[in-house]
């Protein structure tokens, strides 16, 4: 349907109409309006894999769904660092939801990872924003390729389950726009998200759902969304303001009692009812751009997509570790122990809760390599020790040349709604670990989690694989890894700290009261650790490979630049090792000296290659403006301090291979407001100034000081030139009054405030 064509519909719409058509229908459906056609459109959660419930509704993954396919969850997706895999993915259910009449999949869920221990954090994608941003694009793009809409959620800030729907998130000007804004803006400018999702949270004290900053002058101005905005389930507070704010839809509904207070708000006259025929026609759009995509034939087929689940999840886990353990062989004498080996946790719980109709377990998958002997070892129903189940665990480690544990967290400690209380696994699985650590030498660890765990039992085991929740197919994947077929070739999204506290916003999480006040800054995650230069368990971009990659010969096409101009670098990467894989080649940007508190390394791109044994590709990366800036409180913009940045290309964020040095100009000044209280190091920051200043800063007491004849002097002795220079520089232009032997007056500084100001 063209623009004007909805525009036409609208103005057929009374204004009862408009105000429904502004509130779900039900818990998952937009309103439709018989009298003029319009139908409506249904909409469910995802977003790995579909949650299409259709009579008992609920936010919350209580009640049933259809039967599905649960492909790996956000945690997981990130770690593939496979852009086009995870299109793949997202065309997969795209197709599922044209099968089921589903016209939006409620997601990707993409907030930052701030703290390790949020409780949705599984579905989440990263600490980093590019890659949230990037890997969440890849998904949007992949879904709407099929004709379905995303609603790339929750817009904004939203990064604790604890006090979810009332909590404010406090974060100044930088740290939003390079962090939390961050990764929501490549998502929308890259893949153009058919819906947003406003969060339950307020942001610096206002809801989400009124931020019109947000929702309105970046989203839409900035950024150039064109879909519409729709509340989180019962996120409303002011629905009038909301509307004005850029919040076009209510979920699921307030029963009609919303839509009477749009009626009274434009009869009244203090809603202008073309904000009403706005939010409209931008919900419109979407129900017609579904309709007009529709393929009433599609058919899914749950087995193939099972397999699709299968291959996704082969690239989604992180080989932690590997003294010279794995790949196994057939030829061992294997033990798999327990409860996650046979029922395997592969999903989160709450509103992305799949209703899996197949889940193949690694006891299930096993067969198609070798037999396996197999205990339980605990449950995690309670964390308590079941000794006859750790005795057969035991028994069964012991008789085994290598024993694979699995283990992680149970649904009980990660879910949507609450927040783990630290990042310790449960006490039965880490004693059964300790306890088959003391029987059999060769210990493998599969961990089956959503989010760092502390590995107190790290040192004693040969291996690690982080299989993450990687959806109903894990157990194949996981297979597939631990016998060579595949060799892994995931990437750690976030850090894992070696223990909790070390964590930058542990000092301030869940924040007190309804009040969480980022005070890390933009130093999440790695951008923390690394400048602390703090040990880590492992580090972010971190995983290991069965084969092994050399890079060499990193070039940029130029070694100077201006901000407004980009360089191309290229590396080349040859596989070494002996067995095909895929490699994430990594790019940071280090600014070498910088007047802003930055973080040393920040990732500004990644690619995934496959290689064979001894193949060589060169991957290109091209870098604007953006990679070298940070974000200015004083233009509201995007700003890049004149002088040398390092290109750096990393296996993570700590073991850098190569870098390239180059310098980029700044094309835009950062106006400075002088005042008498402006000190000399501030002029001498801004040379154009500082030259302009030079005859005013008469310091003749300093210059006493200073002078070599001066030897008698009492205060030369007590002064070195350091001290002396440093005095200088932080003087305050109206101290120089004190101190320039009467030279310089008040009006030559008021003279010279004015000159600076007027630059
Ligand atoms: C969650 C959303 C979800 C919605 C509908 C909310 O509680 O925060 O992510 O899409 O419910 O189930």
């Amino acid at each position: 349907m063209t623009q004007a064509e909805i525009k036409n519909l609208v103005s057929q719409m009374t204004l009862e109409e408009k105000a429904t058509m502004c509130s779900g229908a039900d818990f998952w459906h937009t309103e439709a309006i018989e009298r003029l056609g319009i139908p409506a459109s249904m909409v469910s959660d995802g977003p790995h894999g579909l949650r299409k419930q259709d009579d008992k509704a609920d936010h919350l993954g209580v009640n049933e769904s259809i039967k599905a396919v649960c492909f790996p969850a956000g945690c997981g997706t990130a770690a593939s660092f496979n852009r086009d895999l995870i299109k793949e993915m997202g065309a997969t259910l795209a197709n599922e939801c044209q099968a089921e009449g589903v016209s939006v999949i409620l997601g990707p869920a993409m907030n930052i990872k701030r703290s390790p221990v949020c409780g949705r954090n599984f579905e989440y994608y990263s600490e980093d924003p590019l890659v949230a941003g990037e890997m969440a694009g890849a998904l949007i793009s992949g879904v709407q390729s099929g004709g379905v809409g995303t609603s790339a959620k929750h817009f904004l800030a939203n990064n604790q389950e604890h006090r979810r729907m009332t909590c404010s998130s406090n974060i100044d000007e930088r740290t939003l726009r390079e962090i939390y804004l961050g990764a929501f803006e490549s998502a929308v400018k890259s893949s153009h998200p058919w819906t947003i999702m406003a969060s339950y949270n307020r942001i610096n004290g206002v809801h989400a759902t009124e931020q019109k900053e947000y929702l309105t002058d970046v989203l839409r101005g900035e950024w150039g969304f064109d879909g519409y905005v729709m509340s989180d389930w019962g996120a409303v507070n002011d629905r009038v303001a909301e509307l004005a704010a850029g919040m076009d839809l209510e979920m699921p509904s307030s029963n009609g009692e919303n839509d009477k207070l749009i009626v009274e708000a434009v009869k009244n006259g203090t809603l202008d009812e073309a904000v009403l025929d706005q939010a409209v026609e931008r919900i419109l759009n979407i129900v017609y751009r579904f309709e007009e995509n529709r393929k009433p034939d599609a058919v899914w087929d749950l087995d193939a997509d099972h397999e699709m689940a299968r291959k996704i999840a082969q690239e989604t886990m992180v080989l932690l570790k590997n003294d010279d353990i794995l790949p196994l062989t057939a030829d061992k004498k294997i033990a798999f122990i327990g409860q996650y080996a046979s029922k395997p946790r592969y999903q989160g719980g709450g509103s992305s809760h799949i209703n899996s109709r197949r889940i193949t377990s690694a006891m299930d998958a096993v067969s198609e390599y070798c037999t396996v002997t197999y205990a339980q070892g605990y449950s995690d129903k309670a964390d308590v020790i079941d000794e006859t189940m750790m005795a057969e665990a035991v028994k069964v480690a012991s008789e085994a040349e290598v024993a694979v544990l699995f283990v992680g967290l149970p649904d009980l400690i990660e879910s949507e709604g609450f927040d783990r209380p630290d990042m310790k696994m449960p006490k039965n699985q880490n004693e059964l670990i300790d306890r088959v650590c003391e029987v059999n030498k060769n210990v493998v660890i599969v961990l089956h989690n959503g989010a760092p765990v502390e590995m107190p039992w790290l040192p004693k085991v040969k291996g690690v694989l982080e299989a993450y929740l990687s959806g109903e197919a894990c157990g194949g994947a996981v297979v597939d890894i631990l016998f060579g077929k595949v060799s892994p070739s995931a990437k750690l999204p976030e850090t894992f700290p070696v223990k909790y506290e070390d964590n930058p916003s542990y000092l301030s999480f869940p924040g007190e009261g309804n009040e969480v006040n980022y005070t890390e800054g933009v130093f999440v995650g790695y951008r923390y650790y690394d400048r602390k230069k703090m040990d880590v368990l492992f580090p972010f971009g971190f995983g290991l490979s069965y084969t092994e990659f050399e890079y060499s010969n990193l070039k940029l096409d130029k070694t100077s630049m201006k901000d407004t101009d980009e360089v191309t670098v290229t590396v080349d990467v040859k596989n070494v090792g002996k067995m095909a894989g895929k490699e994430v080649v990594q790019l940071y940007v280090n600014d070498v000296e910088s007047k802003v508190i930055r973080p040393v390394n920040e990732l500004r791109d990644f690619v995934k290659i496959e290689l064979q044994p001894g193949e060589t590709k060169t991957v290109t990366f091209v870098l604007g403006k953006r990679a070298f800036a940070y974000f200015n409180t004083t233009l509201h913009d995007w700003h890049v301090e004149t002088g040398d940045f390092m290109i750096r290309i990393g296996k993570s964020s700590r073991d850098i291979v190569l870098e390239e040095k180059i310098y980029v100009e700044s094309t835009v000044r950062v106006p400075v407001k002088y005042t008498l209280d402006s000190c000399v190091l501030d002029l001498q920051e801004d040379p154009v100034a500082y030259e302009i200043a030079k005859p005013y800063l008469k310091l003749g007491f300093f210059e006493a000081q200073n002078n070599e004849d001066n030897d008698d002097s009492a205060t030369a002795e007590a002064m070195s030139k350091d001290m002396m220079e440093a005095m200088v520089r932080y003087m305050p232009l109206r101290g120089v009054l004190s101190f320039s032997n009467g030279e310089t007056t008040m009006d030559d500084l008021k003279e010279l405030v004015e000159k600076l100001n007027n630059l």
